[in-house]
């Protein structure tokens, strides 16, 4: 003993520079076992690779060789850990030799080889990946992996679970459909793996070698455990972008990985534009819904005292009269109430929106102008609510009123608009604009026989109500009148609680 620390002293000393380029060998004797075997040591020391010394020591003995590499990290706590581990591999390897022994000679000799790789995640994360050579006889030596991932800044030696939590039920079912479409899909691994055996490992998931990479999630199966052993250690690699649900977010972050990341990225900002798209969509129906409650009130001069006129135009809306007729109401600036047809509207929903965005009340003259008494009380029924629901999607308005065509109700429609809140509107004053083709004379018709508080009967389908409505609206202007929605008159004239409106 004495002897081999002299030498060991020289060679440190001589060797010392040597360190600092490169590696140094230590060369040293000692008598492992007490059977007087000689053994020859040598230890190579490889500078830093990633921030990690690796030391690699070598003992030849008559019949036995071992290699084992030693990593020394700026981590005392994880060094401490991993050599403690390779101790216990190499006390294994002499326990199994020493049982053995006899068996062992120069031409056939036992080995154990630790091997060591280093994968740098970051500056601080690396996997140490060992991969162990066992020969103790047999037709074949015995291959295994043991991977450590440290964390050399927080003391950390991750566990399985710290990066994907395959205690949670839901999650280990995932994964394990995951690795099993990775064999599936790969036409070498389905050829060799037993996929039985691999779900089964699965479950055992404890168990599971694995080590953690930049792109991929690499999972380590000894020989034997899920293919034949002539395989050797079987490795599957699974991408990172199909582990992005189950990875742990912390350790995302951690381990920095930027796939995982910019996967998480990319579905945040696809979530963030679909909350834009969805808030858009709302403020539009949102808008919609108050332009439809908006009552119509361009006349902001109304009082409660003066004299009010509500025209109402039916049979509409026409693709011809109703815009001639918009455009003269606005040259008015006046307001009316347009009793549509359903079926009008069909034809014409935009024409019937842009009735209502110029402020204009909105009233219901049934889908098809049929005769309400004469028909059956679901056909009758069929008839407002059809033309009801079509006005609605059109224009955004709820119709109050309804207008039997020709005037004509019973009980049954009474029945029918008192279960909606509705109400009959007829008219006052019918200057037969649709018998009487004259503008003139339609003009002449309504402006002696308007009073306050009248409704006026006119149809926004006959090109000479049009051309008589001029005359009207500036005479009755000249004449103190103030042009209203029938819902504005009933308001103003208290009709509100009448279920049949005629006006005055
Ligand atoms: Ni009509």
């Amino acid at each position: 003993m004495k002897n081999s620390n002299k030498i060991k002293l020289i060679s440190t000393i001589v060797f010392v520079p040597l360190l600092i380029i490169g590696s140094f060998i230590v060369l040293h004797f000692i008598d492992r076992s007490n059977n007087m075997t000689k053994v020859h040591t040598e230890v190579q020391e490889w500078g830093k690779f990633a921030g990690i010394n690796i030391k690699i020591k070598t003992e030849e003995a008559n019949d036995y060789s071992t290699s084992i590499s030693t990593p020394t990290t700026s981590n005392d706590y994880i060094n401490e850990y991993i050599k403690s581990w390779l101790d216990e591999q190499e006390r294994e390897f002499f326990a199994q030799l020493k049982g053995f022994s006899g068996n062992f000679h120069e031409d056939m000799m036992a080995h154990l080889n630790i091997q060591l790789d280093i994968d740098e995640i970051n500056e601080h994360i690396y996997n140490l990946i060992f991969t162990t050579y066992t020969y103790l006889g047999g037709a074949n030596g015995e291959n295994k992996t043991k991977v450590f991932t440290v964390d050399l800044e927080s003391d950390q030696i991750f566990e399985l679970v710290d990066i994907i939590n395959l205690q949670d039920e839901k999650k280990l079912k995932t994964f394990k459909k995951i690795v099993s479409k990775i064999v599936a899909d790969d036409e070498t691994l389905i050829a060799t793996v037993d996929i039985e055996s691999l779900e089964n490992f699965l479950l055992q998931h404890e168990q599971l070698e694995w080590s953690l990479h930049k792109n991929v999630f690499r999972l380590y199966f000894n020989e034997y455990a899920i293919a034949p052993g002539s395989e050797g250690v079987i490795k599957l690699d699974i991408p990172l972008e199909k582990l992005t649900k189950l990875v742990n977010i912390n350790i995302v972050e951690q381990f920095e990985l930027s796939v995982i990341e910019d996967q998480i990225e990319q579905e945040r900002q696809q979530a963030k534009a679909k909350e834009k798209q969805k808030k858009e969509e709302q403020e539009k129906q949102t808008k919609e819904k108050n332009k439809a409650k908006k009552k119509p009130n361009k006349n902001k001069d109304v009082k409660s005292d003066g004299k009010y006129v509500a025209l109402t135009f039916d049979d509409g809306p026409s693709g011809t009269v109703t815009p001639e007729i918009l455009h003269i109401l606005q040259e008015f600036d006046v307001v009316a109430t347009f009793f549509m047809l359903g079926s009008q509207v069909d034809y014409y929903p935009d024409l019937a929106a842009e009735v209502a965005e110029q402020g204009h009340e909105i009233a219901n003259h049934t889908q098809n102008h049929v005769d309400l008494t004469t028909v059956k009380q679901s056909v009758a029924q069929q008839e407002i609510v059809s033309s009801r629901e079509k006005i609605e999607k059109a224009t955004g308005q709820t119709p109050r009123f309804i207008r039997p065509p020709y005037g004509a109700y019973n009980d049954t429609t009474l029945n029918i608009i008192s279960k909606n809140d509705e109400s009959i509107v007829l008219w006052s004053v019918d200057p037969r604009d649709w018998k009487n083709r004259n503008p003139k004379e339609i003009s002449r018709n309504v402006i002696q026989a308007v009073k306050p508080g009248s409704i006026v009967l006119l149809h926004d389908i006959h090109q000479t109500t049009a051309e008589a409505l001029p005359k009207i609206l500036e005479e009755l202007q000249k004449d103190g009148y103030t042009f209203v929605t029938v819902s504005q008159l009933i308001d103003l004239e208290d009709m509100a609680t009448m279920k049949v409106i005629r006006g005055h």
